[in-house]
């Protein structure tokens, strides 16, 4: 599928975000693990939360979808079955990774595979320390996927060694933390900063005792104490996905006469990196409306086209901001000066190597990119020509190349766009609802 967007119409209006991705995984999963009838509202139904969806049901856990409220009916952990065939992750990194440590915890044989992509995303990174803990897991080649579980007997608990992540990932942390639910004792984990904390904050709401420490280094420790009894069901709405949130956000910074609101937009900390980023760059962006959804933070973001600068970004905010790469370079293709960001060598271990295709699609439009082992610098404010671009089968660099278009000199082309639907159905319709030209081919 080809997105065709014709620059130059600024964007004005209010729209509202599907639910947040990793949170929506996080509820699926959590109503899977707890006993009893859970309802979700506003979760996200798209290409990556899908498998989820459909794993749990051949763990023998039974639910419906009326719109965005998902219902399910589980017997809890304790009492998953073994599935009978392999789970198909597809595209889903947290979804492979999550499951994981939830079956881990169930200690039930299973096997979890996924797209060619998927195959060639890091596991190591999961197996070492579920290893530790003492589940029995296989990984195909240097431990991709697919990934097989043994299964251990039901009254054997997992150890509970102290873990230390080598890299701050949300994803690897929460399999951890499912994991420890079936440890004999409190399990230690810590990483090198805190990473989104969506986990924490929906086990703690289910009563688990997770407590987490920050250390002047800014390495983060966690502590779970496993409940003796079942997890509650859950019972919650999903805010707003702020990774969503930050495409409009950019279309409307750098397409002139623009003004949009996004209402109830998540706001977690470990999140707006991005939003602290593009105010740093002089960017015109209200927040209003805070108040609370799940245990998560939410507001409304007004934003106005801005004449912004270009800024460094390092450390502890990459990992604040790690999905918003391709949209931030497209901000700062567009802003005054040069950009740099460092000590993000996990882009390159995404949906693709985010720094070798941003920089290859960038460099096709005209923008000069220039790409580090870490990282990459650009120098903004040159024309940017519309040109015919790819996805790189990355949902999120398909929806920066088309609001790189909105401002661009000349129609954009998206091709491989289908992916949008991995994180953000309705993108074309959200933008066109602002006014934007983008059609579908
Ligand atoms: C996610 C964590 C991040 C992020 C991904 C979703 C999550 O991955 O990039 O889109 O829901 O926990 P890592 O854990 O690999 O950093």
């Amino acid at each position: 599928m080809k997105l065709t967007v014709t620059p130059g119409v600024p964007l004005r209006g209010t729209c509202c975000l599907p639910g947040d991705k990793s949170i929506s995984h996080r509820a699926i999963l959590f109503s899977a693990m707890a006993e009893g009838r859970s309802v979700i509202d506003h979760v996200l139904v798209s290409g990556v939360t899908k498998p989820l969806l459909a794993a749990i049901r051949e763990c023998g856990i039974s639910w419906t979808l009326e719109g965005e409220r998902l219902t399910v009916q589980s017997p809890g952990w304790r009492r998953w079955q073994p599935p009978q065939k392999a789970l198909d992750c597809r595209n889903s990194a947290t979804t492979i990774r999550l499951l994981a440590g939830a079956l881990a915890a169930a200690g039930i044989p299973a096997m979890l595979d996924g797209s060619p992509g998927l195959r060639k995303r890091p596991m190591n990174r999961l197996l070492e320390p579920l290893r530790l803990m003492g589940v029995t897991i296989r990984g195909s080649g240097d431990d991709r996927a697919p990934l097989t579980l043994s299964g251990r007997p039901s009254d054997m608990p997992l150890l509970n060694p102290a873990l230390t992540l080598p890299v701050a990932s949300a994803q690897v942390k929460t399999a951890l933390l499912l994991a420890g639910l079936a440890a004999e004792g409190c399990l230690v984990l810590s990483e090198p900063t805190l990473s989104r904390d969506h986990t924490e904050r929906m086990l703690r709401g289910l009563g688990v005792k997770v407590d987490t420490s920050v250390k002047p280094g800014g390495q983060a420790v966690h502590r779970l104490s496993p409940p003796k009894g079942a997890l509650p069901p859950l019972q919650m709405t999903v805010p707003g996905d702020f990774s969503s949130a930050a495409f409009l956000m950019v279309a409307a910074l750098i397409t002139p006469g623009s003004e949009v609101t996004l209402t109830g937009v998540g706001l977690n900390p470990g999140r707006v990196g991005l939003l602290e980023a593009l105010l740093e760059m002089g960017a015109s962006i209200r927040v209003e409306n805070r108040a609370e959804m799940a245990g998560e933070p939410v507001g409304d973001l007004t934003v106005r086209h801005s004449a912004l600068k270009g800024i460094a970004i390092q450390g502890e905010q990459v990992v604040r901001m790690i999905d918003e790469f391709p949209v931030f370079a497209v901000a700062a293709a567009y802003a005054s000066g040069r950009t740099d960001v460092r000590d993000a060598e996990e882009l390159r271990h995404k949906e693709s190597d985010r720094i070798a295709a941003l920089g290859a699609e960038l460099r096709g439009l005209g923008v000069s990119l220039t790409e580090s082992k870490d990282g990459f610098f650009v120098t903004g404010g040159g024309l940017i020509r519309g040109h015919a671009a790819g996805s790189h089968g990355d949902h999120r660099l398909a929806m920066s190349l088309a609001v790189a278009g909105l401002a661009a000199s000349g129609q954009m082309e998206v091709g491989g766009a289908e992916m949008i639907d991995e994180s953000f159905p309705g993108f074309r319709a959200v933008l066109a609802s602002l006014g934007a030209r983008v059609e579908e081919s």
